[in-house]
């Protein structure tokens, strides 16, 4: 299903260009942007909205086979681009301080990203159609039951590891609004 890596290298692109703002702000302002002020702000918003997308699209999309809204191959590689992309932009929003529950949170989402490059990899050795559906007898039987049977086992970890992520990230925001914008 996922014949090129093109989200890949997209995801490169787009790391590149905002590697490259960060590091302009950074430098006209002298600081580290702080992850409570405009830049940080937008940084941790507009990452923590295309985290979202990568929890939710792909899997609506999955639930809904023979879907017209673009093939599944589609959705799986903008579900990868966004799951590099936001937790990067995340990652410069922490200003890189890791405490208390917004800490977890960030390593919560680290170790998503490596389990979803684990993934990608036992996904991609079932061979599919564009549309996600296994093809029978591309490859040896045996060798596709290891990957089957892989494949579940690494959804196991991958979806509760997400779950436990946007649940310490929603308190850690509502925390955030709270304390560092309503109060002041
Ligand atoms: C998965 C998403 C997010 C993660 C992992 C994350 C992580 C972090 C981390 C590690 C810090 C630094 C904490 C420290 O000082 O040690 C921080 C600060 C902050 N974050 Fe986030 N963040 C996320 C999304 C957001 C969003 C969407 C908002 C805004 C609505 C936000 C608002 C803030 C604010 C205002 C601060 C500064 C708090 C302060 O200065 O005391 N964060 N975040
Ligand atoms: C914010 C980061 C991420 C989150 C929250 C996330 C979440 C999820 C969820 C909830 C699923 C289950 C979909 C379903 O079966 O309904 C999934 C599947 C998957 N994800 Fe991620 N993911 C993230 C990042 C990544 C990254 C960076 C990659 C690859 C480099 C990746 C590759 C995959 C693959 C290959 C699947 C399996 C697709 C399937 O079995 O149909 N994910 N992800």
């Amino acid at each position: 299903m996922l014949k090129s890596n093109i989200e890949l290298w997209l995801a490169i692109l787009a790391g590149i260009v905002i590697t490259g703002v960060y590091a302009t702000v950074s430098f006209l302002t002298r600081t580290i942007p702080p992850a409570g002020e405009l830049f940080g702000h937008t940084l941790g918003i507009v990452g923590f909205v295309m985290m979202l997308m990568t929890e939710t699209l792909y899997s609506i999309r999955k639930r809904m086979r023979g879907a017209s809204w673009g093939r599944m191959s589609f959705w799986l590689q903008f579900h990868i681009f966004t799951g590099l992309v936001g937790p990067y932009m995340v990652l410069l929003h922490t200003s890189w301080k890791f405490n208390g529950l917004a800490g977890a949170a960030t390593l919560l989402t680290v170790i998503i990203v490596f389990s979803g490059i684990v993934g990608r990899y036992i996904f991609t050795r079932i061979p599919r159609t564009l549309d996600g559906m296994e093809l029978e007898g591309a490859v040896p039987e045996a060798l596709l039951r290891q990957s089957r049977r892989l494949l579940a086992l690494w959804h196991t970890i991958h979806i509760p590891i997400g779950m436990a992520l946007f649940i310490s990230a929603f308190v850690h925001i509502g925390g955030a609004i709270y304390y560092s914008t309503l109060l002041k």
